[in-house]
């Protein structure tokens, strides 16, 4: 069948319902975890032009070189397990570029440890989202963007929250927190997920009966490198500790409510794989 029309998205939803455009593959279908090639299409039209170096340290089966190619952009993938000729063997934070040579940058990386990728002990994938060694791992990849990024220019991470039994880990925000530490914030989208998974019935009665929700949509966070000169935003972990600091008490008030308003889960039955983490949890649109 052949692939809706693309098209600029032009709203903070993006949506589109097939994993590919055009006739041929953009990356690999059958590489797990996959990134939708129309999300880096919309990306690479809105903030590169031809000739631009465009870099994705989690490149994978290679998406982001082959749309890169289909725009006149030169696209450049390292991964830990490469799989696209395109892609060459590297830690995403330890990256054989010299400073300041990309356009853009673009990456979807592991959301904890949802998927099995190459099982290597480098592998950020073999880190739950609930370690803070897995945020800690992306201190280091993030420097490393920043370190290859042209002032001015602008990157990219499509990433997915996290619900297990242990708990939300908002990875979105705290990537976006960390993020804001080194650049300006541009914008937020929100991709719907059109993930094979939440058509199951049985996803959803397990959704409403042990209360959690399924994972609707993606996040796009969309970041520019300052250039010289240009103010960056006031720290929001900065902002944060002085109001801990001045008031404390509204504080501890509003978390003494039962519960901080999160319904106890401890009896739930499934696991986070069950709704999807390993396979259902992952934003791959249409993969019909
Ligand atoms: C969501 S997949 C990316 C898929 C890719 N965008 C594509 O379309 O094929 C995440 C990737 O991160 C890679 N990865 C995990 N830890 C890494 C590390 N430390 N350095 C580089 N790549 C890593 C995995 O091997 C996997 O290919």
């Amino acid at each position: 069948m052949p692939s809706p029309k693309l098209s600029i998205q032009t709203t903070t939803l993006w949506e589109y319902s097939s994993q590919h455009y055009g006739n041929t593959e953009q990356g690999s279908s059958t590489y797990r975890g996959a990134t939708p090639s129309y999300v880096i299409w919309n990306l690479l039209q809105r903030y590169t032009k031809k000739k631009d170096l465009v870099v994705d340290p989690f490149c994978g089966s290679g998406t982001t070189v082959d749309v890169a190619r289909d725009l006149g952009r030169r696209g450049l993938g390292y991964d830990l397990q490469p799989h696209h000729s395109g892609v060459f063997k590297a830690d995403a934070r330890d990256l054989p570029l010299e400073d300041g040579k990309a356009d853009f940058v673009f990456m979807d990386p592991p959301y904890g440890d949802n998927l099995t990728y190459s099982g290597r002990p480098e592998c950020i994938g073999e880190l739950a989202a609930t370690d803070p060694a897995y945020f800690e791992a992306f201190e280091k990849v993030f420097a490393e963007i920043d370190r290859i990024l042209k002032p001015g220019r602008y990157m990219a991470v499509y990433v997915c929250d996290v619900w297990k039994k242990q708990g939300f880990v908002p990875i979105a925000s705290i990537m976006s927190n960390m993020l804001a530490q080194r650049f300006l914030p541009v914008d937020q989208i929100a991709v719907v997920r059109g993930n094979k998974d939440l058509e199951k019935g049985n996803y959803h009665k397990a959704a409403e009966e042990e209360n959690f929700f399924l994972r609707g949509f993606n996040h796009l966070l969309i970041f520019k490198k300052p250039e010289a000169g240009e103010v960056r935003r006031v720290r929001v972990q900065q902002k944060t500790e002085n109001r801990d600091r001045n008031d404390g008490a509204g504080r501890s008030g509003d978390c003494g409510r039962a519960g901080g308003g999160r319904p106890d889960r401890s009896g739930g039955g499934r696991s986070g794989g069950g709704r999807g983490n390993r396979g259902g949890n992952r934003n791959r649109p249409g993969r019909s």
